[in-house]
């Protein structure tokens, strides 16, 4: 067996939480590669992180593309057992919560290849989320955890995770964020949006708000309420585009329905916002370090400490445009610290608790 690290990420949300992971790597000069599975493949919704975010081109990407969970999952499966064979990492590092991140730990634990596990612990308590799924099985197969926030070190504690595995090293996603705090200018988007006073940033894509004729309906109704008190821009991921224009989604003045945006250009537009109304996991965090309000359309979140620590609040799409309005007259305030070791070096503990496992498993090997 070789030294090399895997790194796999398939979906929007892995990008951020790669990149830091992958530079502090490189400047410890260990030997990486980076495998796309293709999950998300638009060049709005994968390519452009790249570029923006500096990752290296992946050394192989899969083209999986969409499909159900099991044609999604096991293709990333079927694709991926071949590859690790031919590279015999040491360490598969998986991200997040994404189909393409269990596809890969199962594969993985299968071929007896250890796991890390970036962003372990985060728990919902909702099995009709396919991402709680994604996040206990990954976390039960994964030696190495990496934890985000304080919740997730209870989480894992609470099923049993011995604590040689666990490491509480912050928030990769924020050093992301940190890292390109002074590229985030709202003007750009303000000029190309045409804004000029308050505006609200609203993201909607769990298959609970558009998948359905009836959660169709109830998010457009929402989102016309919300233009009611405040203009809106809408960056609409591919999920819900045909299912929410079925159910009566229609542009106006106060409504802006644009396509998904790149890194830089989103959080440039979340920066200047008045409020963000989300059903996005990671939004939820990235608004606590920012500093604006979040109201997260959803019953529950894997990311309590947004709730305790930050600025976010779960709320019923029918409550969605007076919470607006009370936050636009003003009735809100924001935390003073950000959440515990969301600090920008969460990139580098993971580095450096790789480079030191590593080391112990060749020492074991040797003897
Ligand atoms: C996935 C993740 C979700 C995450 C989201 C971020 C799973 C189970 N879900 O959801 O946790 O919040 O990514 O975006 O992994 N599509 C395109 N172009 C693309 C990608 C997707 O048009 O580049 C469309 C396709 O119609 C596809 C649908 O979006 O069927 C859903 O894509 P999929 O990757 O299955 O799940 P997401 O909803 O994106």
């Amino acid at each position: 067996m070789n030294r090399s690290v895997v790194h796999i990420v398939g979906a929007r949300p892995n990008f951020m939480k790669a990149a830091p992971v992958i530079s502090a790597m490189a400047a410890r000069g260990m030997d990486q590669q980076l495998i796309h599975t293709g999950q998300h493949y638009d060049p709005a919704m994968s390519d452009v992180f790249f570029r923006e975010l500096g990752l290296p081109e992946p050394d192989r990407n899969l083209g999986i593309g969409s499909g159900s969970h099991a044609v999604q999952t096991a293709g990333i499966m079927l694709a991926l057992e071949p590859v690790f064979a031919e590279l015999t990492p040491s360490l598969v590092v998986v991200y997040g919560d994404v189909n393409s991140t269990t596809a890969a730990s199962l594969v993985a634990a299968k071929m007896g290849i250890p796991i890390a596990h970036v962003e372990a612990g985060l728990r919902s308590f909702d099995d009709t989320m396919p991402e709680e799924i994604n996040r206990k099985i990954t976390d039960l197969l994964s030696e190495l955890l990496f934890v985000t926030a304080p919740e997730g070190l209870e989480n894992l504690r609470a099923v049993g995770a011995p604590e040689s595995k666990i490491h509480f090293v912050g928030n990769p996603m924020i050093d992301t964020l940190l890292a390109n705090l002074e590229r985030f200018d709202p003007a750009g988007p303000r000029t190309s949006l045409d804004l000029d006073g308050a505006y609200a940033v609203a993201t909607i894509h769990r298959p609970t708000n558009v998948d359905s004729r009836a959660a169709a309906q109830r998010t457009v109704k929402m989102l016309d309420g919300m233009a009611r008190v405040i203009d809106v821009v809408l960056p609409l991921h591919p999920r819900g585009q045909r299912s929410l224009a079925e159910a009566g989604l229609r542009a106006n003045e106060r409504l802006r329905i644009i396509e998904p945006l790149g890194y830089l250009d989103f959080m440039s537009l979340v920066r200047g916002a008045t409020v963000v109304v989300t059903d996005s996991g990671g939004i939820q965090e990235e608004t606590t370090v920012l500093r604006i309000p979040c109201l997260t359309v959803r019953r529950n979140t894997e990311r309590p400490i947004t709730i305790n620590h930050g600025t976010n609040r779960l709320i019923e799409p029918e409550d969605v445009a007076e919470a607006v309005a009370s936050i636009v007259a003003g009735d809100w305030s924001a935390p003073s610290e950000p959440p515990p070791l969301w600090d920008g070096h969460a990139g580098e503990r993971i580095a450096d608790v790789i480079v030191r496992w590593l080391g112990e498993v060749a020492v074991t090997r040797s003897h």
